[in-house]
């Protein structure tokens, strides 16, 4: 079973939007397998190796316990390698794609503090009743290029009213900064994006900034990341 991952020449962690069977290609595609036809795990290389440096920096952010929601939680990879090195977090994960939850399932079997994945299209308002109505930190990655622009101000909405005070929302991938991109790499991502898609595309951060602004969030802390990635963090204004 094979699915497609879109990957920059940066090394940029880039899978697509629906995670579902595709074609053989060369250039910007990576295949994210099962690890093998009886495991229900999907596996990316990129996930793999975004994971250390992401922890790195929710160890630094965080506080020692709470609740997490992760939106777009893919292979679940990075549920599974975060929560098992934060075990005071609980943590729920989420992704709108049927296919992502049996992998994310297996992923994190054994993790007790890890919450059975829920069906989540930021798109879908209001967001289920089923998710937890206040949470303490929600990450998200390498979403919002891979996804059409109305799902930037779904994000920051749905984030801001359901973030306790002094709660984070932490956003990781690769952006535009000033309208460019970051790095060659992100040029021709973009580029293999916008084609594949027109409604994706790397997003300009101040574009995003303003819309989390809208819902009323504001940018603490920019961390530039491996491979051109950033990584963002997102508060209450008035906190
Ligand atoms: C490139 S993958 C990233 C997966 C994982 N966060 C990572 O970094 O490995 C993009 C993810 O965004 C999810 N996604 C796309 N559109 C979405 C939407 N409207 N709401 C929530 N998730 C969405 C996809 O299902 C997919 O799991």
């Amino acid at each position: 079973m094979i699915s497609i991952n879109l990957i920059g020449p940066d090394d940029t962690a880039k899978l697509g939007r629906d995670g579902s069977a595709g074609f053989a290609g060369g250039g910007l595609i990576e295949y994210n397998r099962r690890m093998n036809p009886s495991d229900p795990r999907r596996h990316s290389a990129a996930a793999e190796r975004n994971g250390p440096p992401i922890l790195a920096e929710l160890r630094r952010l965080l506080p020692p316990r709470g609740v997490m929601l992760e939106i777009a939680s893919g292979t679940g990879q990075h549920a599974a390698h975060f929560a098992a090195a934060l075990p005071d977090w609980h943590w729920q994960p989420t992704d709108p794609e049927p296919t992502s939850m049996a992998s994310i399932r297996a992923w994190c079997t054994g993790l007790a503090h890890v919450r059975p994945p829920l069906r989540l299209d930021v798109l879908d308002w209001p967001w289920p009743a089923e998710l937890p109505s206040e949470v303490d930190a929600i990450f998200c990655a390498n979403m919002l290029h891979i996804a059409p622009w109305s799902c930037t101000a779904a994000l920051m909405r749905g984030a801001a009213g359901r973030l306790a005070p002094g709660g984070l929302l932490i956003t990781y991938g690769p952006y535009l900064e000033d309208g460019v991109p970051t790095s060659p790499g992100n040029l021709a991502f973009d580029a293999d994006l916008r084609a594949r898609d027109p409604a994706w595309g790397l997003r300009d951060l101040a574009e995003v900034a303003a819309q989390a602004g809208a819902a009323g969030l504001v940018l603490r802390e920019r961390v530039a990341m491996p491979a051109n990635n950033l990584l963002l963090v997102w508060g209450g204004g008035s906190t």
